[in-house]
């Protein structure tokens, strides 16, 4: 079974970025985290960051037929972007939304998410831990 991870623009600076909202850990330290994820519950996993739209687009095209299911963080695309949305739609390939900070009790420009109509199941604000049970809701979900 292969899971592809998408995290979208800024993902790469966590650690940097406003520790106060997305803590001290590093992106590097998310990714370590998940493929030792991978390893014990014996899937494979892509990890794939990018600050461009466009690249995320091409990557959720790619996966068609190759992954069976999609783990994405959006970031800032969360909220602006139908292209993702249409991307997952095209694929057809069972995704999840996660966000690391509590989406819901911040800004009013972060509360619309594009790619939620699409995803089976949106996590927010459990932190990294998020991702972890995108997996493994996407795993539960498929061997059912
Ligand atoms: C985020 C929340 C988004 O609003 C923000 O633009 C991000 C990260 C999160 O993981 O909490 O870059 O997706």
């Amino acid at each position: 079974m292969k899971f592809l991870v998408i995290n979208g623009p800024n993902i790469n600076m966590l650690g940097i970025r406003e520790p106060d909202i997305y803590g001290n850990k590093t992106y590097k330290d998310l990714c370590d985290m998940l493929l030792s994820h991978a390893e014990k519950v014996g899937i494979e996993i892509e990890l794939f960051q990018s600050n461009h739209e466009g690249a995320i687009v091409d990557k959720i095209q790619e996966a068609y037929g190759s992954v069976d299911g999609i783990v994405i963080n959006p970031a800032a695309y969360t909220h602006t972007s139908v292209a993702l949305l249409d991307a997952l739609k095209a694929v057809g390939i069972p995704a999840v939304e996660v966000h690391i900070s509590d989406v819901s009790k911040r800004e009013d420009y972060r509360q619309i998410s594009f790619v939620r109509e699409y995803c089976e199941k949106t996590i927010t604000g459990h932190g990294f831990m998020g991702y972890i049970e995108a997996l493994d809701y996407l795993l539960g979900a498929i061997e059912k």
